[in-house]
């Protein structure tokens, strides 16, 4: 099976999110379970085209009413493995610092540079003579494809077998632009209508790609379920209810090579289920590193994410104080919202011993958080799947979290009576729930040793791999094949 996959971030070359760190991988585990893969993304300035192949090539891209745009192509490939991925180079639109925005403003051309990748995904596909039986189109960057392949090419001969799917990893974001975009799409009119592109009077391009798409997908079940609601719908609910038939979650797995304590290079001391204590030493380390008073006995508290409402920051601002009056140390990694940045960059200066904040993005120390903190905030309004409470699992780091989309799906509430569960859950978004669920933890902490000790043991033996969800995918991607012609 070939499958085209593209995306708009991919690790480790490109990265804002989570988005990133799942496109880095999934095509790896498809690959081993014998599809042909071939991953897109835009070139964008901080790639070094130094380490890529150019190939020998200029691909013409209609872009409707600007006209023809010549694309350069580069070549490269996936971490250690054989999947191409392939660089699309158009310096006007992608030769810049950010992917999306640059000092909290977004790019006004976003619609334009991201048609331009979807168009060129198709152009790229038959430059290369590569048939896709799929094209794997992931958030609203890559939902005009599905738009594209059943109108502007439902007759080409050359993706006559091709069907599409796409992936929705954050429903927030849903490439919502001026109708004038139509006019680049290039394509009829008749399309902008309330079942397909049109919502509110602009065009919404993640809305276009549902209608269109031959199978939908999201990144865990929960969340399948939680965007067919008012709560979680970002107003596309009820137009994704319609197409839920297609709809199917497929949990995120983590790549156990790039997050395992066990040889995680960026941490003091790597430890695993059997020497368990040496994790104390990355406690240590993190403690020392952040300037905090070091003091092993004390619960410690980690933070990795962006800044964003969806994160649950504000929650957290309203009672931040009351949990550092249960006598923990706090140690918060991110950066988004500049109110937040503020806000918790200045919290270190109150509590100079016990709260440190590094406000950006920074891999390592990501790392380091997740293997010396004792229990890993991650309270979030909504979360479509979540990587970070993942990742704390595998170190023993105890998540505590909202029950909302992929959080729900992979943390299992302590029980105390039972001796079961690796995580602390709350339901309402409420400082009220959050609060009492850290003091919870902070006491389970404290006076439940043995029943801590049981659910780290618990969370560092769980696994989520890749491989269950390729799988899955490939079982979506022989649905769609199924399915014999395109609906006129
Ligand atoms: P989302 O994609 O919504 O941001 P995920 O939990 O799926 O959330 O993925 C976030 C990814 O980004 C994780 O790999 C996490 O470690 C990383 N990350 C987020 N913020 C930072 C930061 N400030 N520094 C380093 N890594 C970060
Ligand atoms: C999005 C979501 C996050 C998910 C990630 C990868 O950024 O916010 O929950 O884990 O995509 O699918």
């Amino acid at each position: 099976m070939n499958v085209l996959f593209v995306s708009s971030e991919v690790t480790p070359f490109a990265k804002t999110g989570g988005l990133a760190d799942v496109s880095g991988v999934l095509p790896k585990y498809l690959q081993k379970e014998g599809c042909e893969v071939k991953v897109v993304m835009p070139r964008y300035y901080g790639i070094d085209r130094d380490k890529l192949e150019k190939l020998p090539m200029a691909i013409g891209i209609n872009m409707g009413v600007l006209g023809e745009f010549w694309i350069a192509l580069y070549r490269g490939y996936l971490p250690n493995s054989k999947v191409e991925i392939y660089f699309i180079e158009y310096e006007k639109y992608y030769g810049r610092s950010g992917l999306y925005n640059e000092k909290g403003v977004a790019y006004i051309d976003n619609a334009q540079r991201f048609v331009l990748l979807s168009k060129a995904s198709f152009e790229v596909a038959k430059a290369l003579d590569f048939k896709p039986d799929i094209i794997h189109a992931n958030d609203w960057h890559a939902a005009t494809i599905p738009i594209l392949l059943q109108t502007s090419y439902k007759n080409d001969s050359f993706f006559r077998d091709t069907k599409s799917v796409l992936t929705i990893h954050n429903l927030q974001f849903q490439g919502v632009f001026d109708k004038g975009v139509m006019d680049i799409l290039g394509i009829d009119w008749k399309y902008y209508n309330p079942f397909e592109l049109e919502a509110m009077g602009a065009v919404n391009l993640l809305k276009g790609g549902i209608a269109f798409c031959d199978a939908l997908t999201t990144v865990s079940p929960t969340y399948a379920k939680e965007i067919q609601t008012k709560e979680f719908g970002f107003g596309l609910e009820e137009h994704i209810k319609a197409h839920s038939y297609k709809l199917t979650g497929i949990l995120n797995g983590v790549d156990y090579d790039e997050w395992n304590p066990a040889k995680d290079k960026f941490i003091a001391k790597n430890y695993d289920l059997k020497n368990l204590e040496d994790k104390k030493e990355c406690k240590r380390d993190l403690l020392e590193s952040f300037g905090l008073e070091v003091n092993l006995d004390k619960p410690l508290i980690g933070y990795v994410g962006r800044f964003a409402e969806q994160k649950g920051i504000y929650l957290i601002s309203q009672v931040i104080e009351r949990v550092m009056d249960l006598d923990i140390s706090f140690v918060m990694l991110g950066s988004g919202e500049r109110w937040a940045e503020e806000f918790f960059g200045g919290l270190s200066r109150k509590y100079p011993k016990k709260f440190a904040s590094y406000i950006g993005y920074n891999n390592e120390m990501a790392h380091k958080i997740e293997a010396g903190s004792d229990m890993f905030l991650m309270p979030s309004l909504f979360e479509p799947c979540g990587l970070n409470q993942i990742y704390s699992l595998r170190y023993a780091t105890l998540p505590i979290v909202r029950a909302v989309g992929g959080l729900d799906d992979t943390i299992e509430n302590y029980d105390k009576e039972r001796d079961r569960g690796d995580g602390f859950k709350f339901w309402d978004a409420t400082a009220l729930a959050l609060y009492h669920t850290v003091k919870w933890a902070v006491e389970t902490y404290r006076y439940d040793k043995k029943g801590f000790k049981n659910m780290q043991k618990r969370a560092i033996k769980k696994r989520f791999s890749w491989e269950k969800s390729a799988k899955e995918y490939i079982g979506v991607y022989k649905g769609t094949m199924k399915r014999m012609v395109r609906d006129d």
